[in-house]
């Protein structure tokens, strides 16, 4: 089976037989990183740009590295040291990098819809890494290959993302992706930081931290996003810490395999305490090794064409 469409731009329209089709493949492509050479021919010839507006270390990187490891040419634009900062538009910088032969764009922008606006623009596939406050779709999927590889599945489990769901794009491609799949997904923070559109999405809204936590098969702590907060949304860090953050002593509430996530970059001792980020029940490292298996699935199941994983 081949993914039916020509970009990824979240995870809200996205199927549960698409996202078994990405897991899948990914979960096949985990070996190749385990090898001395990590090298396949299969995307030989293609050529990847990430073109990254904001700043970034994982999401960036394991694109890069996706990339790399299936062979194709890759090229890396940021904002600062392109056209961009003498004034050239979005549009316009798309349609240049189009021009020169980019098979594929990965995307990061502080615009929301600025994958879609992409999409239109170029004939190249388009991948999302992050637009706005909108969805961050990779991270969704690496997130629920983590849970998938931990707990076997994905359908039935309670799932708590908790704190900034404001401003936060990888909490709606959470909801999205694990509802889509099955899973019970309970959102938790302070009440300034749980946007009204909450009440139209898949999730049942907490702002008690211990009632959210009960029973909790799965974390996912996010990190407060200060660069993106223009007003008080909570007294201070060290209140929201006190009521929001994630500790040893916190995660008793929660099933006794619980599986400790964080899309980083983290926060210590804000968000969560350094002992439960580095402790026996924390997945954060996983869910960057998966992050670089993931991205190889899109980019074969985008540009493969008829090529099979087993070929590699
Ligand atoms: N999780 C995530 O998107 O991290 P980066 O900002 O480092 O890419």
């Amino acid at each position: 089976m081949q993914l039916q469409r020509k970009d990824i731009l979240g995870l809200q329209d996205m199927s549960a037989a698409e996202i078994r089709l990405i897991l899948e493949t990914a979960s096949s492509y985990k070996e190749i990183l385990t090898r001395p050479v990590k090298k396949v021919p299969i995307l030989r010839g293609k050529s990847i740009c990430t073109l990254f507006y904001e700043n970034s270390t994982r999401t960036r990187t394991s694109f890069e590295l996706a990339a790399k490891i299936m062979s194709a040419d890759t090229t890396s634009i940021s904002a600062a040291g392109s056209a961009v900062n003498k004034g050239e538009s979005f549009k316009d910088t798309l349609l240049t990098l189009e021009a020169m032969g980019i098979d594929l764009f990965v995307i990061r922008h502080s615009a929301s819809g600025s994958s879609h606006f992409a999409s239109q623009i170029v004939k190249s596939h388009v991948v999302n890494a992050g637009d706005g406050l909108h969805e961050h779709p990779t991270q969704g999927l690496l997130d629920m290959l983590t849970i998938q590889e931990n707990k076997l599945r994905l359908e039935g489990l309670r799932v708590v993302v908790i704190g900034d769901i404001l401003h936060s794009r990888v909490a709606r491609s959470n909801i999205w992706g694990l509802s889509h799949m099955g899973a019970q997904v309970r959102v938790c923070g302070p009440n300034t930081l749980l946007p009204a559109e909450l009440d139209k999405l898949p999730v049942q809204k907490f702002t008690n931290l211990d009632e959210a936590l009960e029973g909790a098969d799965v974390v996912n702590i996010l990190r407060i996003q200060l660069e993106r907060m223009d007003r008080g949304f909570f007294p201070s860090v060290r209140e929201y810490s006190r009521f929001f953050g994630i500790n040893k002593q916190r995660l008793r509430r929660c099933a006794s395999d619980v599986l400790v996530m964080h899309p980083g970059p983290m926060n210590r001792g804000i968000e969560i305490t350094p002992d439960v980020a580095d402790g026996e029940f924390a997945v954060i490292t996983d869910q960057v090794t998966n992050g670089v298996a993931v991205r190889m699935a899109l980019l074969y199941l985008l540009m493969g064409g008829g090529a099979s994983v087993a070929a590699a």
